[in-house]
């Protein structure tokens, strides 16, 4: 799939990718799974290049969820190094090409502080790029994110800053992690898997699905593309007829 094939006016306003499938990428190799991860920074780079080519505006990935804890002590070590390296490599390209870096999750313990300081390192010196933003789900679940603006509701309705009979799906949005991201238009998953999994729950309420039997570290701008095109076959009503 290229890239003009597409109707640049009805593009999806945000686009959400699980990316899933790295481990089985590198078991048909007899590679070890970390080799899987490696690559799909690959992929995930080339895709943020593809999203930059037809002009997408939001941009957000799965890298970690609240769940991945429960993974081999090794690979969850190797997968938060991962991000801090990642960082160290394409944050200078990710600021040259105007792109905002936001992170969508939980900072608390378990995440290394190291890791954390970076991560917020990276969102100040993208704060002020406004081509694209690109979110990176890291110790992310859309349960927590619902749970933790539940929370902030509750303490400031106790404190009588909020009436409980004024709370509305816009307060509740206005406490999620990025409160500014519009709703999510279009979820890819990847390694045909079809499932949710915890991802953007609020957000992808409306969302078209696409799943590809594509394994993430073979995914690039063209796989990108062919979803946006599956996506704008598709007739969107909204609850309406
Ligand atoms: C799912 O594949 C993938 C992950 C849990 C990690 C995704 C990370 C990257 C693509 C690298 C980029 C990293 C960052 C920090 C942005 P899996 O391991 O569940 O594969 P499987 O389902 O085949 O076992």
């Amino acid at each position: 799939m290229t890239q003009p094939d597409l109707d640049r006016s009805r593009l999806p306003e945000h686009v959400g990718i699980i990316m899933d499938g790295n481990g089985r990428w590198a078991g048909q190799r007899g590679l070890p799974r970390n080799a899987g991860h490696e690559h799909g920074e690959i992929a995930l780079f080339d895709t943020v290049e593809g999203a930059l080519e037809i002009g997408l505006r939001w941009l957000t990935v799965y890298a970690f969820s609240t769940e991945n804890w429960k993974r081999p002590p090794g690979e969850v070590r190797f997968l938060m190094n991962f991000n801090r390296d990642l960082l160290l490599r394409r944050a200078d390209d990710l600021d040259e090409r105007q792109v905002r870096v936001r992170f969508i999750g939980r900072r608390g313990r378990p995440m290394p502080r190291r890791l954390v300081e970076m991560m917020e390192d990276t969102e100040r010196r993208t704060a002020r790029h406004g081509r694209m933003t690109l979110q990176i789900a890291f110790n992310y679940g859309g349960r927590a994110e619902l749970v933790d603006a539940a929370r902030q509701l509750a303490v400031e309705a106790a404190e009588g800053r909020l009436r409980p009979d004024r709370i509305s799906a816009k307060s509740l949005q206005a406490r999620l992690y990025e409160p500014e991201a519009p709703d999510v238009d279009l979820l890819v998953r990847t390694s045909g898997e079809q499932r949710l999994s915890n991802f953007l729950l609020w957000e992808a309420a409306y969302a078209e699905l696409v799943f590809t039997e594509t394994l993430w570290p073979d995914f690039d701008r063209h796989t990108l593309f062919a979803a946006v095109a599956e996506y704008q076959r598709r007739a969107r009503r909204f609850g309406r007829v």
